[in-house]
């Protein structure tokens, strides 16, 4: 009877690492490095004087960051016209590499301490299940037995004292928190109102704005199949190529400079509102080159399909549904999208914003000849009037017309 539990080392793991204990089972604590700030070393010894039967902790920062992030940003991935989905790209990671200890080690029950109301109990389970169907989840915020005896934080600090749990030495933040190397994110507790200012201390990865440096960051990023390939830096020269190097030094940079912070209200999956705040600092900088790049580089019909296609990833992805057969099937289409999507965007960061100040691209389809004002090229302007003649039968139409006429 052996569980692998996802480990994060704080209060209500280490709760229900105990209370697993007690109903019997062994379990095996997981605690991924998906590039959160954490003590990783503290948490082993946690797990291990809680009595865990064996504690893995995995580094998943490049996976991360090149198979999910990577695609989030190829295919331009929003959720709702504002989140990046730095939470929900990781979720379909973490279960992942969980599966494969779960596996690995013949052990049947997963379990986790994401909450009855939330989108992670979601993603984290439907990606478990595509994975290894045969698995079996305990979801203890899910069952009776476990909310109606942990009502409320006293009852877990209660349970902590009473189990030999080391109690956290900093004193819990008033709301929920979900970090890694995309972004922190910060709901419930004091946020949980939606008029209410977020402290100016909430912020882990940027700066306020308003505090960022006077002088710009001039930057030059390089796409290959539209995947940032380097990044340069033209005030000192600094230069970063690989996937995981390059995305820290511009959460670094935009961190500096207070990009990517949004305070939204979301639709979850399960139908409530919330009010959720996120800092997002290399995620909003790829994006901004990344769609630079691609209107330089990508047919316009194809970009209208992709674009539509890039709403419904989304939507998947928020909903938990990475490893589905529509999933699939539009990753494999986001990344033929990619195939032409080359080139080099110049950009400054600057007091919380991103601005495109140019970019170039062997594949460029913009063709200046055609469309400059100074020069003909192979174009017959004579033509245009033929185009709009044709475009306009349907307006000049009779019914149309009588139509329009009846509406002014
Ligand atoms: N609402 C975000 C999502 O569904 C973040 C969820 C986790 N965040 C947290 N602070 N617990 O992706
Ligand atoms: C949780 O409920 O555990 C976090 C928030 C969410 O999953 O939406």
């Amino acid at each position: 009877n052996t569980v692998l539990l996802a480990y994060s080392g704080g209060l209500d793991t280490s709760c229900i690492l105990k209370w697993l204990q007690e109903k019997g089972y062994d379990v095996v604590t997981f605690t991924a490095d998906i590039g959160q700030e954490e003590d990783f070393d503290a948490a082993r010894v946690k797990a291990e004087k809680l009595g865990a039967k064996q504690v893995v902790i995995q580094d998943l920062r490049r996976e991360f960051c090149e198979e999910f992030i990577s695609v989030g940003i190829q295919a331009n991935a929003i959720y709702e016209d504002r989140y990046l989905l730095g939470t929900a790209l990781a979720r379909p990671c973490i279960a992942r590499a969980m599966v494969k200890v779960a596996k690995n080690e013949g052990i049947r029950y997963i379990s986790h301490g994401a909450t009855g109301k939330g989108n992670d109990q979601i993603r984290f389970e439907l990606a478990c299940y595509a994975l290894y169907p045969e698995v079996k989840i305990i979801s203890p915020w899910r069952l009776p037995e476990f909310y109606t005896r942990f009502k409320g934080r006293s009852d877990l600090f209660e349970y902590a004292k009473e189990n030999g749990i080391p109690l956290p030495i900093t004193l819990k933040a008033p709301w929920s928190i979900d970090a890694n190397l995309m972004h922190v994110s910060y709901e419930s507790g004091i946020l949980e109102d939606p008029k209410n200012k977020a402290p100016d201390t909430l912020y882990e990865m940027t700066t306020d704005p308003e505090k960022a440096p006077d002088k710009p960051e001039k930057l030059e990023i390089e796409f290959r199949t539209g995947i940032p390939i380097r990044v340069k830096n033209l005030a000192d020269g600094t230069e970063k190529s690989d996937a995981l190097g390059l995305y820290l030094y511009l959460n670094e940079l935009g961190g500096r400079h207070g990009i990517g912070r949004i305070d939204i209200v979301e639709n979850r999956f399960l139908g409530m509102k919330s009010r959720g705040i996120y800092e997002t600092p290399a995620g909003t900088i790829l994006r901004e080159a990344h769609l630079d790049i691609e209107n330089l580089t990508m047919d316009r019909e194809l970009r209208k399909i992709k674009h539509q296609l890039s709403v419904e990833f989304s939507q998947q992805v928020y909903r938990g549904l990475w490893y589905s057969p529509e999933c699939t099937f539009i990753r494999q289409c986001i990344e033929k999208s990619q195939e032409g999507i080359d080139g080099t965007v110049y950009c400054k960061l600057y007091k919380g914003h991103v601005y495109i100040t140019g970019r170039e691209s062997p594949l460029s389809l913009y063709n200046q000849e055609l469309v400059s004002m100074d020069v003909q090229g192979e174009y017959n302007p004579e033509d245009a009037a033929g185009f709009i003649t044709i475009t306009a039968l349907r307006s000049k139409s009779p019914s149309t017309y009588l139509l329009q006429e009846r509406r002014d």
